[in-house]
């Protein structure tokens, strides 16, 4: 059963084809390396898995059922979750609140809820022990190192117990230490049998992580193979047209 499947899926922004017919299947368990130029359509192909717009056309399937999200939310609740590229984490507050952003832990006071920041720095404390970060609850995400914002960003998906874990670009901005910690959680990702779509220019990134390579180019999906099976020449032959498809 895949964790998620996507049937001809396309998107049109007025006269632009930014997703063309897209078909894809993703299992449990399985990282996929995403792949394109600019303007593949590679965030908005994460941003209709996700919610954020709804396709022109095309079905997608969540353990083998059609989904139809009309807002991130739905989708979130269907088990997906997105890491950004700009990680969409508050540099003005704690790990533990960022964790929780939006979905901040209550308890009774009185008559009225309170938000419940101890319950808050103890869960978010094992999330971060069970991801192996050395991240604490109470650290500042503004004096924190890019890997540790990854590590916030992901013990937030860990949170609602995603199912499918997206991630655009996570590590466009990083430095090549924090990588190698980044991938370590895409992989502590995949053991639990959480899907990851990662999108990276990085072609040896990719190569270390990914089970299965998908190359989009002008809205197309130009090859969908295992990563054992194809090559960053190839990929990179894919991605600017050189190769038609693969
Ligand atoms: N909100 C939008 N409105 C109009 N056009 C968009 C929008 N988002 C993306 N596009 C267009 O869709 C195409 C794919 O963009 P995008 O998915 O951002 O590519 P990538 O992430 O692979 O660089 C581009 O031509 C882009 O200009
Ligand atoms: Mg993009």
């Amino acid at each position: 059963m895949s964790a998620l499947r996507l049937d001809n899926i396309s998107k049109n922004f007025g006269a632009i084809h930014a997703l063309d017919n897209v078909s894809l299947a993703i299992e449990p368990g399985e990282v996929v390396g995403l792949m394109g130029d600019n303007g593949a359509g590679k965030s908005t192909l994460v941003k209709v898995i996700a919610g954020n717009f709804a396709p022109t056309s095309g079905q997608i399937f969540i353990s083998n059922k059609p989904a139809e999200f009309h807002k991130p939310l739905d989708a979130q609740r269907a088990g997906i979750e997105v890491v950004y590229q700009d990680l969409a984490i508050c540099n003005n507050l704690s790990a533990a609140s960022n964790v929780f952003l939006g979905r901040e832990m209550t308890k009774p006071f009185g008559p009225i809820r309170i938000v419940d920041y101890a319950g808050m720095r103890a869960k978010s404390a094992q999330l971060f022990e069970r991801i192996k970060s050395e991240t604490r609850p109470r650290d500042l995400v503004r004096r924190m190192s890019g890997g540790q914002r990854q590590a916030v960003a992901i013990a937030r998906t860990l949170l609602y117990d995603a199912r499918i874990v997206l991630m655009d670009e996570p590590t466009a901005a990083i430095s090549v230490r924090q990588v190698a910690e980044v991938l370590k959680l895409i992989r502590y990702l995949s053991d639990q049998g959480i899907a990851v779509v990662l999108i990276s220019h990085r072609m040896p990134d990719v190569f270390e992580v990914a089970d299965k390579i998908a190359v989009l180019r002008r809205g197309r999906l130009v090859a969908s193979k295992k990563a054992s099976e194809s090559s960053p020449e190839e990929v990179t032959g894919l991605i600017t047209g050189a190769i038609e498809a693969a």
